[in-house]
């Protein structure tokens, strides 16, 4: 059986924070998949793990330092730069992001990145504030804009008891965007490599061959404290075959999903978040996009206040739980003045008066259509496989489809957006 990687050399750049030990891991899933990798470790990275473990682990030798006149006599930084299908940054710090972006040598690993045209792929890892800095948020627009790929990072515990996204990605995550980058980006042969980057419409054929579709799907969690927290009862299934439908018809797809126990599709990119402003951040910062689709069932409020600590049972009335209105992730997006998606589409999840809803919800969201649902209880729609679902427009027409299954919806659906961005 060929492993979905066979024979795939990856230059794997593993950068310093406490996150480097999982690049160990990621060095393993990568060899079980069948790549051949080549670890380069930043001067950071070596205060976390030696170049001695990631060489064992990979079965090469594991390169360091830029004037290591060894190295340069026996390969060159320009050699490592492109003798390899593709490079995986990870963890991807803070400071290596602001390398990459600024076009910064200073070092072997910033070298190496600055001479390639491989497709590159990064996992970043940091603290949540630097995470969410508008600096690191400008850098990673830069990168995306250069088409450099992002998995993660995750939403979860953090090295300094804080809690919110900065987590890398998780090993089996980031060897999954590995092998949907190379799938996608051309067969690397020579200089051919520039399309790996953003090219992708030459690989893929469909309606939405070459289109950058976004994705919202699932529930999300809002934390009370570490153990408990504010939740729907979306499955994820509805946007995830969305998602699966427009990778199918082309497309390039990131999609950001709460959690879900329900698997990735294939040919996605996924970001995974627990929180409203975790998807926000997350849906921002994977924009531009031609076609944005808001499936998630993003909890409309929060509590004011996650406790860092298990909330008590003390015997006295338990405490009420002040809420606040979390941020409206579609309005956001579609009342953007610049960088708008050009088709903005909505759900409304209702249990009455569908359609009289969904026409005000489109009014005071600012999209271009909604996808209407009845999820009364009665209907099982909420967490079940099939759908029925009405086609509302701006200007107040509604289609009303029979009941179908939700991949079907997830086709048809995705069919109608291709003709309505290319008609
Ligand atoms: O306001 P309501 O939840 O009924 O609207 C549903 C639509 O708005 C869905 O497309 C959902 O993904 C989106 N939404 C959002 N952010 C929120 C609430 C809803 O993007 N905070």
């Amino acid at each position: 059986m060929t492993r979905p990687l066979q024979n795939r050399r990856i230059l794997l750049v593993i950068g310093g924070g406490i996150a480097a030990y999982k690049a160990l891991d990621l060095i393993r899933r990568l060899r079980e998949r069948g790549a051949q990798v080549r670890p380069l470790l930043t001067k950071g990275a070596q205060e976390f793990v030696t170049p001695l473990a990631a060489a064992a682990l990979a079965g090469e030798r594991a390169h360091t330092d830029l004037f290591d006149r060894a190295e340069e006599a026996d390969i060159g930084h320009i050699k490592l730069a492109r003798d390899a299908d593709a490079i995986v940054v990870a963890p991807a710090t803070a400071s290596l992001m602001a390398r990459m972006a600024t076009g910064d040598s200073s070092d072997l690993a910033a070298t190496v990145l600055l001479a390639t045209t491989l497709p590159i792929l990064i996992a970043p890892a940091m603290n949540v504030r630097m995470w969410q800095h508008p600096a690191t948020q400008r850098n990673l627009a830069t990168l995306r804009g250069d088409g450099v790929r992002v998995v993660g990072p995750n939403e979860g515990a953090m090295a300094e008891a804080e809690f919110g996204p900065g987590r890398l990605a998780e090993p089996a995550e980031i060897a999954d965007a590995v092998e949907t980058m190379l799938a996608e980006a051309r067969p690397a042969s020579g200089f051919g490599f520039l399309a790996g980057r953003g090219a992708t419409a030459e690989a893929a054929s469909g309606p939405l061959a070459g289109r950058r579709v976004l994705v919202t799907s699932g529930p999300t969690h809002e934390p009370i404290d570490p153990v408990r927290y504010l939740a729907n009862r979306s499955s994820g299934r509805q946007g995830h075959a969305i998602a699966a439908a427009a990778a199918a018809a082309g497309a390039t797809v990131i999609l950001v999903s709460g959690p879900v126990a329900i698997p990735h599709p294939p040919g996605v990119q996924v970001v995974p978040v627990e929180t409203a402003r975790a998807m926000l951040a997350a849906v921002e910062a994977a924009l531009p996009a031609d076609l944005a689709i808001f499936a998630a069932a993003v909890g409309d409020w929060r509590p004011a206040e996650t406790r860092a600590s298990k909330i008590k049972k003390d015997g006295s009335a338990p405490a009420p739980l002040a809420l606040v209105e979390n941020p409206d992730i579609l309005a956001t997006i579609a009342g953007r003045s610049a960088g708008r998606p050009r088709l903005v589409v909505g759900f409304a999840a209702e249990t009455d008066r569908v359609l009289e809803n969904a026409r005000a919800k489109i009014a005071r969201k600012g999209c271009d259509l909604i996808v209407a649902n009845d999820v009364s209880p009665a209907g099982g729609v909420m967490g079940g496989t099939a759908n029925t679902v009405h086609l509302v427009g701006r200007d107040g027409t509604v289609e009303t489809w029979p009941t179908l299954d939700k991949d079907e919806v997830g086709r048809r659906l995705i069919q109608r957006f291709a003709r309505l961005l290319d008609p």
